[in-house]
């Protein structure tokens, strides 16, 4: 029992998923575990924990944004022994190349967030992804056929930014995509030397503005969950 999760130690495996979204976290585990079994409500930010493939795995919500994110990562580290930690979300693609539905591994994780700096006091952190998740999760893709772009990420506090096309700042550097989390995560898991990734489906696109439907966002996410769930 942590803080905000309300589950007794054992209830929670040492392979985690992360959607922000609560409900998609009960929706995928209903869709792509066996025997699911939630073992929190705390806050409605749900998580369960069931089988894949025979490998005992949870899948636990986050809320948006570093701060909400932060705080599971650090309760499933500290109070539940977590080793490893995969990020499944939605971004916004930020290079021509890039269309919607695709899958994203985050190599790196940029961020204007103070979240580091208030680590490292102006200098700079650089949150990348564990190596081992990274290489499994490139192979797992190209063996089932799923194209995957590896590249750098920038974690944002705000959604609505104040600068409109302030992100082509970071498109210049290859930044691939947009979203609120990973760069938190890296941090977290790099501080307690635990195993993090970040998986993210192209759910919008800044220069075109094309956006995914709803139905299109669930199969992207099952996609993606899949993906996750075989690096357990
Ligand atoms: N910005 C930040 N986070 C996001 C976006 C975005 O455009 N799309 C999905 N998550």
């Amino acid at each position: 029992m942590s803080l905000h999760i309300g589950a007794a130690k054992e209830e929670i495996a040492e392979t985690v998923l992360l959607p922000g979204d609560p409900l998609r976290a009960e929706f995928l585990a209903h869709e792509l575990l066996d025997n699911p079994h939630c073992y929190n409500n705390v806050r409605g930010m749900y998580g369960f924990t069931g089988f894949f493939k025979g490998k005992r795995v949870s899948i636990q919500g986050t809320g948006m944004g570093m701060p909400s994110h932060a705080i599971y990562v650090h309760e499933l580290i500290h109070g539940y022994g977590v080793k490893q930690l995969i990020r499944i979300g939605s971004c916004g693609a930020i290079q021509p190349q890039l269309g919607l539905m695709d899958i994203i591994l985050a190599t790196g994780a940029c961020t204007d967030s103070s979240f580091n700096d208030q680590r490292f006091g102006g200098h700079t952190f650089a949150p990348v992804a564990d190596w081992g998740l990274l290489h499994k999760a490139y192979v797992h893709a190209e063996k089932a056929g799923i194209a995957v772009h590896p590249g750098n990420i920038l974690s944002t506090d705000q959604f609505y930014g104040p600068v409109p096309g302030d992100w082509k700042k970071w498109a210049k550097y290859q930044v691939l995509a947009i979203e609120m989390e990973t760069a938190a995560l890296y941090t977290l898991a790099a501080e307690n030397n635990v195993a993090a990734l970040g998986i993210l489906t192209v759910s919008d696109h800044l220069e075109t503005g094309e956006l995914l439907s709803s139905e299109e966002r669930e199969k992207g996410f099952v996609r993606m969950g899949e993906l996750a769930l075989s690096l357990a």
